[in-house]
Formats: C-alpha cells, sequence, structure tokens
C-alpha cells in the first residue's frame, strides 16, 4: 500500500505588520474590539506577489526535505487570490524554481484550498499517478479587501507556506479525511468585483465589496468543522484523546475555540496563529504546521487533525499521521526582496487606487442567476 508523507515544509510570511491600531486610524474600530471578537492583534501586508511568497515557501520545503526541484512530479497551488487566471499560477511557481518534470495545476475552494490540494496531492500519489508533490497554500488579500468595511477588513492578512509530500509505504501522511460543501451558505461570503459577473457589468476586477454574514457563517463553520472532525476521527478508529495536535484553520479565535471543545480535545492541544496573522485563507493551515515544527510541537508519529472551512462554505477535516523526522533536512537562502513601505501605507495606497465612484452601481446590482 502507498502512503504520501510529508517530508518538507517551509513559509513565507511578508514583514509589513498591520496592527490593530494601525486600522483605526482610518475604520471605526477599535483593539479591544478586534481581540474580544477575534482573538486577532496583527495581520501581514504583501509588498510581493503571491507567486513570489510561494516560490520562497517552495525553495524552503524543498530544502527541508532534502529535494531539488526537478524531482517534484507535481504542483498542487491551492489559492482564490490568483495573481493571474491564464496562465495558471502553479506554473509560476514551476518556473520560478525549476521543477522541470512537474505537472501544475491551481485548486480554488478559498480558505481550505491547501487543505483539497493536500487531498488531491495525496490521492495521486497512493493511485501511483505521481510520487512527490508539492503543495503550497497561499493568499494576498490585501489587493482584493474592501478596506473601508470593518466587518471584514479586520479579519485578513496575507501570507504562504508549502509541504513537500512523497510516496512511501509507511502509513504516514493523510490518512484520512472528510470532505464537504455547505453550498446551501453559499451567499454568507460573496466578494463581488471578482470574476466576469461583475467584469462583464465593466467593474474594475479586484474593485470589490464584500457580502458577509459573519453570525451565520460562524455558526455553520462550527457545525461543519465539528462534523468532520468527528467523521473523520470514525472513519480512522481513533477518538479525541489520541490526538496529540489541532492545527484548525484560524477565522476568529471564539471559532477554534468552540470547535475543539464540541469535538472533545483541550485547547492545550491546540496551535495558534491567529492573533499574530489573522486570517490568511489558504495559507492558515499551511503557516501553523509550519510554525507547530518550528517549536517543536510535532513529535515523531504525531496524530494531527486539521480542521477548516472556507467560502462555498467548503468544510473539511484531515487526519495526518506525522513521520519520524520532525527537523529540517537542510535550508534556504531564499528570501523576499526587503519592503520600502509600511503595512498601513500599502493599504492606504490600494484605497486611493479603488475606483469605487466608477463602478457601485456594478457590484451592488443583482448577481445574474439570483440563486447563485
Ligand atoms: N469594529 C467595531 N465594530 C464592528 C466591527 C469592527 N471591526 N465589525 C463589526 N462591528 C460591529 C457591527 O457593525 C455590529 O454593530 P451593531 O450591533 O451596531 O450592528 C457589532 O459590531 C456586533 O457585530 P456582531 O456581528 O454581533 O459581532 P460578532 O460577535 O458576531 O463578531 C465576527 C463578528 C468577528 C465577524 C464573527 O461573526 C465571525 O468571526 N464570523 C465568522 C468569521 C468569518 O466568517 N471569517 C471569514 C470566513 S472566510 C474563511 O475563513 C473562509
Amino acid at each position: 500500500m502507498t502512503y504520501a508523507a510529508i517530508t518538507g515544509w517551509g513559509k513565507c510570511m511578508p514583514p509589513a505588520v498591520l496592527t490593530n491600531a494601525d486600522l483605526s486610524t482610518f475604520l471605526d474600530t477599535s483593539d479591544e474590539w478586534i481581540v474580544s471578537r477575534t482573538g486577532m492583534k496583527e495581520r501581514r501586508v504583501s509588498h510581493v506577489s503571491a507567486t513570489e511568497m510561494a516560490v520562497v515557501a517552495a525553495k524552503r520545503a524543498l530544502a527541508c526535505a532534502g529535494l531539488d526541484a526537478k524531482e517534484l512530479d507535481l504542483i498542487v497551488y491551492g489559492s482564490c487570490s490568483n495573481d493571474e487566471q491564464v496562465p495558471n499560477t502553479a506554473s509560476g511557481v514551476q518556473s520560478a524554481i525549476g521543477a522541470t518534470k512537474a505537472a501544475s495545476m491551481d485548486l480554488n475552494t478559498a480558505c481550505t484550498s491547501f487543505l483539497y490540494s493536500l487531498t488531491a496531492a495525496t490521492a495521486m500519489i497512493r493511485t501511483g499517478v505521481v510520487r512527490t508533490a508539492l503543495v503550497i497554500g497561499v493568499e494576498i488579500i490585501s489587493p482584493f479587501m474592501d478596506w473601508d468595511n470593518r466587518n471584514v477588513a479586520v479579519l485578513f492578512g496575507d501570507g504562504c507556506a508549502a509541504v513537500v509530500v512523497q510516496a512511501t509505504d509507511k502509513r504516514e501522511g493523510v490518512i484520512g479525511e472528510q470532505l464537504g460543501c455547505l453550498a446551501d451558505a453559499r451567499r454568507t461570503l460573496r466578494v463581488r468585483g471578482m470574476g466576469t459577473l461583475y467584469t462583464n457589468r465593466g467593474v474594475t476586477s479586484g474593485d470589490t465589496e464584500w457580502d458577509f454574514d459573519g453570525q451565520e457563517i460562524f455558526k455553520r463553520a462550527v457545525q461543519g468543522m465539528v462534523q468532520a472532525s468527528q467523521a473523520v476521527m470514525k472513519k480512522c478508529g481513533v477518538t479525541p484523546d489520541d490526538i496529540d495536535l489541532v492545527v484548525p484553520h484560524q477565522a476568529n479565535l471564539r471559532i477554534i475555540d468552540a470547535v475543539v471543545s464540541r469535538s472533545g480535545v483541550p485547547m492545550e492541544k491546540v496551535m495558534l496563529t491567529v492573533e499574530r496573522y489573522g486570517n490568511m485563507s489558504a495559507a492558515t493551515v499551511p503557516v501553523a504546521l509550519a510554525e507547530a515544527l518550528e517549536e517543536g510541537r510535532i513529535k515523531p508519529g504525531a496524530l494531527v487533525l486539521l480542521p477548516a472551512f472556507g467560502a462555498g462554505l467548503t468544510v473539511c477535516a484531515h487526519l495526518v499521521r506525522w513521520g519520524d523526522r520532525v527537523t529540517p533536512l537542510g535550508a534556504s537562502d531564499a528570501a523576499l526582496p526587503p519592503v520600502k513601505k509600511t503595512a498601513l501605507e500599502m493599504v492606504q495606497d490600494i484605497r486611493a487606487r479603488k475606483v469605487k465612484a466608477h463602478s457601485h452601481a456594478g457590484l451592488h446590482g443583482p448577481v445574474f442567476i439570483e440563486e447563485m
């Protein structure tokens, strides 16, 4: 039987920090409100493209696994904020790292994109289609954010991480997962201004306004992640006591608290990054996984539960059995170029670029198929 072990990991966090105090300079919000409702204190704003972050994370993950890029058979790029639609973004990473023998694809399930990508790569390895894959979770939300909407602008950040997955005959890597989509709730989170529904009506791509029903998402996300976690544990014959670490999607500290307590796992077994990075969508889980390894929180043979949700509303929970190695085989000197502006200055630049005066009618109009 072939399994797909995670043998390399690497993150790339943009250095510019946007604090709650920064947000309070142009939004009617406060550090007290944001911390008490979400657990977030800071998030990052990228000064480079998502592809550039992904290239650095990829090189670090490959060095960690002791692999050359030419040994990759597959790159899966999980994201909903692609730099380009055509050509696909994974091919940009492939070209930059020199993975000349790889196939490359983009996969978008919003915040769960990394985990669905991990499933895709694992399934291809387990069925013999490929033997070695790079799975990326990356998001550059800052250019697509409606920075004048306090309901959403305080919640998100940019970031990236990648893992290397390799064929093995040991029972390692993803040993089970539960995937689903609460499509009846898809209207609870919609970014108006990304896609042809909007550009066909003259809206500038990226000039966004967000439909966002935070309380409904909160409720459905907790239900969905608890059900998925229970289902995957049952499928794999494990109990909450067997879980060594939970690395959840980090959209809100209160959501995480509700999910793990209902799943029967104590908070001491949860890896948290939400305070420092906010919700980085697809990058959230792989960055937390990489930091859990850096901090020595994943021991050889550990059983790790990864519950997540994303717009759609996609939900999932993965169980990963870690291998013997929890330290990198090597390091890469790849790094981002220095940042010249503060995070707040970059956000103000994005706000200035928005051309809402010209496109509001298109954004607020009905979606073509009202039921969508
Ligand atoms: N600062 C100050 N006040 C705010 C802010 C803000 N940034 N944002 C909203 N408020 C106000 C609201 O306008 C509301 O005011 P009102 O009562 O006068 O109308 C008040 O605060 C209370 O709002 P609630 O909705 O009750 O706040 P709640 O406790 O539900 O927290 C939150 C809101 C944090 C958004 C929560 O519902 C949540 O976390 N939801 C899910 C998170 C989520 O969906 N994340 C993204 C999902 S996408 C993904 O990860 C795939």
